[in-house]
């Protein structure tokens, strides 16, 4: 299955149940967007329009929206972009924010009556899901449409270093009437992540069968993400395990790298 095939399988024609799991993190969105707001005065981008890489159902853009910013939300999922403009309607943002339907790769072409962004976030190990030649021309595309000094926030991503050490190759997690069951696989070589999500509905003391679908990742080391971004027009300012704490990152944290258009 190519990365295109499992993307639009999960995302799209199964994507009402992650979804479902994507709203989880609507519980915190807007403590974290306090945090994006935060790192951005610190490298200067007080007001201005953010690009939101691989959006989802638009927690970020929204309470970007909220905080003053205006919002432009990119995603391949037509599902999780009929959430959002319903959610940003809800929080009454609807004119200060906006969300297209797109692949990333396409991100120069689906954006060029947008740019030029003060800043672009991509959140929740949100790069990885083609191969390294597209993530590069990703990032490249991104540079070119943010304007001088403007800031890239990758937030939340899962790396390298951490996986092999903290391997789990069963996770469940419940939620609702959901269990979801995760079966892991990690190929050192390649360095790719790949999982079969199976959703189950709790049924009194049994669990019924709903679906599965496949997750397929290349999985970045900080040192090659820094390499891609350096190589494509961003210089790396800093790396931090956690936003909200500040934490440093080491192996056993997400990765947060905040860099400058040069
Ligand atoms: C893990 S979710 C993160 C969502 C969001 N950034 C957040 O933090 O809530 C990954 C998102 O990437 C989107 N996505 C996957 N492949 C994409 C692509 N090629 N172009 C645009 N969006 C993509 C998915 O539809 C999904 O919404």
């Amino acid at each position: 299955m190519s990365s295109n095939e499992w993307e639009q399988e999960f995302f799209i024609k199964k994507g009402k149940y992650f979804l479902e799991y994507m709203n989880l993190r609507w519980a915190y969105a807007e403590a974290m967007v306090d945090e994006i707001v935060k790192v951005l005065a610190e490298h200067d981008v007080q007001t201005g329009k953010i690009l939101d890489l691989c959006c989802g159902n638009g927690r970020l853009s929204i309470w970007l929206a909220k905080k003053g910013f205006e919002a432009v939300g990119i995603d391949l999922s037509p599902l999780f972009i009929e959430d959002a403009v319903r959610k940003a309607n809800e929080f009454g943002v609807e004119s200060q924010v906006k969300f297209l339907v797109g692949d990333i790769q396409k991100v120069d072409e689906i954006v060029v009556s947008e740019k030029p962004f003060d800043a672009v976030i991509n959140f929740w190990t949100s790069i990885g899901y083609a191969d390294e030649k597209s993530d590069e021309e990703i990032f490249n595309k991104t540079r070119r449409i943010t304007r001088k000094n403007g800031i890239l926030l990758i937030g939340q991503c899962m790396h390298r270093e951490f996986l092999p050490l903290q391997f789990n190759p069963r996770i469940y997690t419940e939620y609702e009437d959901t269990v979801l069951l995760e079966e892991r696989e990690f190929n050192q070589i390649s360095s790719r992540l790949k999982s079969t999500w199976k959703y189950y509905t709790k049924e009194g003391e049994n669990m019924r069968f709903l679906d599965s679908c496949i997750f397929n990742i290349r999985v970045y080391g900080v040192n090659e993400i820094v390499s891609i971004l350096e190589k494509t027009g961003w210089k790396v300012m800093d790396v931090f395990g956690s936003l909200m704490t500040r934490r440093p990152f080491n192996i056993l944290t997400v990765m947060n790298i905040i860099a400058k258009a040069v």
